[in-house]
């Protein structure tokens, strides 16, 4: 096993990081990130496989990790349940970030109960308030910023790699699992026997708000049910875009 040595991370290491860790499996790096950045990682989970098998791995290395999940007030009941099985089955309560208030409140009055529909851009100042916001907060003090985010999830993912540098969060982003297929991941949580959303058997592969969110069909792309009203290439809701506000 390599060994990472813990020093300041910057985006220069960034292209060390992915020639020491190629060819090592998800687990083995983030195994070894973990022991060697310890209180400077944070993952994210929404709840859906990919976060779910993550955090089964990470629980089983470190069970003290920061582990955070975004309530935007609009989410599923199942995403509830799965957040509930979960807590209980690794005995950890996952740290919630809510919206504030006040920001909740002037987006009702701006753009009413369901403004999003109405324009991208009210789409975007929803997610802004909901999401992006508390994310800044969950970040505070991070390093390194772990997500599910796998490369065959989207278009607009398709140049992702194991590591990136956050300009706008100003962190190191790692995505363990970039290079799974939908097929690993469904393994590695039959095989393991991870708690899953009961929407994923009811044709959601991808899961966020519930009124944000539809079933596909055989076939389609597997992020077309999230915002299924706007242009593809629009279809982040700024978690992962890079440069943002
Ligand atoms: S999104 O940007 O379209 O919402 P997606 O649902 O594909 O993202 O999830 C990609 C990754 O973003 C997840 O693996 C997770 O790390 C993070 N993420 C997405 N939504 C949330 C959330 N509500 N809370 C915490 N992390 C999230
Ligand atoms: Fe708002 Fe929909 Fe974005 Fe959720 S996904 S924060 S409901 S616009």
């Amino acid at each position: 096993m390599i060994t990472v040595f813990r020093e300041h991370i910057m985006k220069e290491n960034i292209t060390t990081f992915i020639k020491q860790f190629e060819g090592y499996s998800a687990r083995e790096t983030l195994e070894m990130f973990l022991k060697t950045y310890k209180g400077q990682v944070s993952f994210s989970t929404s709840f859906g496989a990919e976060d779910q098998v993550l955090t089964d791995m990470i629980f089983k290395i470190d069970k003290e990790v920061s582990i955070f999940t975004l309530d935007t007030g609009r989410l599923p009941q199942s995403t509830y349940d799965v957040m509930g099985s979960t807590n209980l089955k690794y005995n950890r309560k996952i740290t919630v970030y809510f919206p504030e208030s006040k920001d909740v409140e002037k987006l009702y009055y701006e753009q009413g109960a369901n403004g999003f529909y109405e324009s991208v851009q009210n789409r975007k100042e929803c997610c802004y308030a909901r999401k992006i916001a508390p994310l800044k907060r969950a970040l505070n003090g991070v390093d390194i910023w772990i997500t599910g985010l796998r490369a065959e999830q989207s278009v607009t993912r398709e140049e992702m790699r194991l590591f990136e540098w956050d300009e706008g969060n100003a962190l190191i982003k790692f995505n363990p699992l970039v290079s799974w297929s939908e097929k690993d991941v469904w393994e590695y949580i039959k095989n393991n026997k991870v708690p899953y959303n009961a929407l994923h058997d009811k044709g959601y592969p991808s899961i966020g708000c519930e009124p944000c969110t539809r079933a596909v069909k055989e076939g389609e792309d597997i992020r077309s049910g999230r915002w299924w009203w706007e242009n593809s290439r629009h279809k982040e809701c700024g978690l992962h875009i890079k440069d943002k506000k």
